[in-house]
């Protein structure tokens, strides 16, 4: 249980923190947030997820978002004062309390700013030498999943429909393209080369994705982001999955039929462990 959040500029008591029933975040999804993982207690990539979470806000037009410093600080305090370790802080920001109305209010409402961080460990490595199952759904999102929006409906029933499959992840597809997971970007490796869905509107670029590729291309391994379909999926070598919770995950069956030879490849173990080395280094 996390013992204080950060609520508007106030540290509080998780059971006192409180926002009004009409905050346009509850009645609307009328927000942006970003999650941020620490690593014996330093941030991981802080200023590319502050980075983000800036262009999110301006991509809805949401004014008044605190400075890249102040969030930063606030952040910093907030994984502090709950004794956190290796943590995650998750960070909302939505454009405050109004009576219910769609367009925005006026410029006085204030942005509401929320943060909270638990304690989670690193992925279990077990897991990660395993492989998990991940299942395919029709990508039924708008056309602006590059924005961190809090309206996460589709995600949230696509990855239970996961979940009740006993899969890990739900794998979006568009018009026969594979976009990402409910939760996480999608890679394949197809014999030397690294494939994953350019960062445009139908996907969220991840924090995680860009420093995976930017490891592959350390590695010289080589990197084309390019768009593809379950078809070329099915003659891959190796897929995997990332995200600022769950890292580099090697993904071993989708809808139940193993990818490659079924087992984790060494492409994705190469760069698993370049990320492992990376955190070791923070
Ligand atoms: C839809 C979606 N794609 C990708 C990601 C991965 O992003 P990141 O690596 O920044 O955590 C997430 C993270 O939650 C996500 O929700």
């Amino acid at each position: 249980m996390s013992k204080v959040v950060y609520l508007n500029g106030s540290f509080v008591d998780y059971a006192e923190a409180v926002v009004p029933v009409e905050d346009r975040g509850f009645v609307f999804a009328d927000g942006v947030y970003e999650v941020i993982r620490f690593y014996g207690g330093k941030p991981f990539a802080a200023e590319e997820h502050l980075a983000r979470l800036r262009r999110s806000a301006e991509a809805i037009k949401l004014d008044g978002l605190p400075s890249t410093q102040e969030l930063m600080e606030a952040a910093l305090e907030t994984v502090d004062r709950n004794g956190c370790v290796n943590a995650t802080l998750y960070l909302q920001v939505t454009r405050g309390p109004a009576p219910r109305k769609h367009e925005f209010p006026a410029s006085e409402v204030p942005v509401t700013v929320f943060m909270i961080a638990r304690e989670v460990p690193r992925p279990d490595a077990e897991r990660v030498n395993r492989g998990v199952a991940c299942i395919t759904v029709p990508d039924i999102r708008w056309h602006r999943c590059d924005i961190k929006s809090i309206a996460l409906l589709p995600n949230v029933l696509a990855k239970q429909q996961a979940a009740e499959a006993g899969a890990a992840e739900a794998i979006f597809v568009r018009d026969g393209i594979v976009t990402e997971g409910g939760s996480s970007n999608f890679f394949m490796v197809r014999g030397e080369c690294l494939f994953t869905h350019p960062a445009d509107e139908h996907i969220l670029a991840g924090i995680t994705r860009d420093y995976v590729l930017s490891l592959a291309r350390k590695l010289q391994i080589e990197v084309r982001e390019e768009t593809f379909g379950m078809s070329e999926v099915e003659n891959a070598d190796e897929v995997f999955i990332t995200s600022t919770g769950i890292e580099v995950l090697p993904v071993t069956t989708i809808d139940g039929k193993p990818v490659g030879n079924g087992v984790p490849g060494p492409v994705t173990k190469r760069l698993w462990q370049a990320f492992d080395d990376s955190i070791s280094k923070l």
